[in-house]
């Protein structure tokens, strides 16, 4: 049997650090507001010259530094974004020129905050199949550039950023199990209802900015990440005990309490990164992934559970033995 693995990891977050004490000068909102229904304290904002691309090639980079390969074995990039340099071609093509890399497959994948699971997991059916042995899968976003900086609602969630692991063939897993969903009837409640085919008058008018009905997806988000857990454990036969470290997405200190609360899991076993990163959707689980296996918390061995969740409505988990 073959599996897929994760060998290296690597993050990039940009520069410029916004904190809640600026967004007060920006926006009717407090410090305290947005700690106490966030516990977001800062976010990190690409400056005007820099592209997912940019930070997708920091990630990516480190990764397969971390990884000890050459860049050459890569001969598969899956790219998580919302936020794509371009309309075409894809971000992952970007990637792929900038690495020095040619004729592999790259492409993107968009499914927002769980963008990132869903790009693993599409990876990791290519290396269980055979069609890859080594592939290089990253969650990058400029999510700042859609958003609607007057708008208090959204614009403190948010932040920009890259994350990106290697995966490699290997006879012992590995990634265990991947769970992917989506429901588009929930389609209005986080969305940008323009792009290029609808509204495209908006899009140039540099209109396109996130909305969202915060209290539904809160209620969702909670929902779908604590059944998420049971749906891994139960597929793998395991218990809830043997889990080592959740890595929910960074969306909202508060929702990710209530998960870990809904589903059993203490508080020290769930990585958080949200204080200082904020909501940086797709970037969001590979960036806490990367910071935890940094400071050494997970090691070979432990058992990891990756989740995420985002607009469409999408969701989806991996369950990754180190
Ligand atoms: N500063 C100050 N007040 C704010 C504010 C801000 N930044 N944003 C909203 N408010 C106000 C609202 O306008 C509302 O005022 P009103 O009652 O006069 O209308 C009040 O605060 C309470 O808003 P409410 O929506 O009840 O707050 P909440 O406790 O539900 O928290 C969110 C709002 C957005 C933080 C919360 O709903 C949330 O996190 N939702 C999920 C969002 C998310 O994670 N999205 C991405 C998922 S991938």
């Amino acid at each position: 049997m073959k599996f897929s693995r994760i060998i290296g990891t690597g993050g990039y977050l940009p520069e410029k650090v916004l904190t809640n004490r600026e967004l007060e000068s920006m926006i009717d909102t407090t410090e305290q507001w947005i700690m106490s229904r966030t516990g977001i304290s800062e976010r990190r904002i690409a400056a005007d010259d820099e592209f997912t691309v940019d930070l997708a090639e920091h990630a990516a980079r480190q990764a397969i530094d971390a990884a000890a390969i050459n860049p050459r074995e890569i001969d598969l990039i899956v790219l998580a974004t919302t936020t794509a340099d371009q309309v075409f071609p894809s971000t992952a093509c970007l990637l792929q020129h900038r690495l020095g890399l040619e004729g592999c497959p790259a492409f993107d994948v968009q499914a927002v905050c769980a963008g990132f699971i869903f790009a693993l997991g599409v990876a990791d059916n290519f290396v269980r199949s055979g069609a890859s042995r080594c592939a290089l899968v990253v969650g990058a976003e400029t999510f700042s550039r859609i958003i609607d900086w007057s708008d208090r609602r959204t614009c403190v969630l948010f932040g920009d950023g890259a994350g990106a692991v290697v995966l490699t063939a290997d006879s012992q897993p590995g990634v265990l199990s991947t769970h992917l969903h989506s429901d588009g009837k929930y389609k209005d409640l986080l969305c940008v209802p323009v792009g290029i085919s609808r509204n495209f008058s908006k899009v140039q008018a540099g209109a396109a900015y996130t909305t969202m009905q915060g209290g539904e997806v809160f209620r969702w988000a909670v929902t779908a990440m604590s059944d998420l857990i049971d749906e891994a454990l139960t597929a793998n036969r395991l218990h809830k005990e043997q889990l080592d470290w959740l890595i929910p997405h960074q969306a909202n200190i508060r929702i990710i309490e209530a998960v870990g609360k809904r589903a059993g899991i203490p508080k020290h076993k769930v990585v958080v990164t949200v204080q200082q990163h904020g909501n940086t959707s797709a970037a969001s689980v590979p960036l806490a992934l990367d910071q935890a296996v940094r400071d050494g918390r997970v090691t070979a061995g432990q058992y990891v559970l990756l989740e995420g969740f985002g607009g469409g409505f999408t969701w989806g988990s991996a369950l990754l033995k180190m």
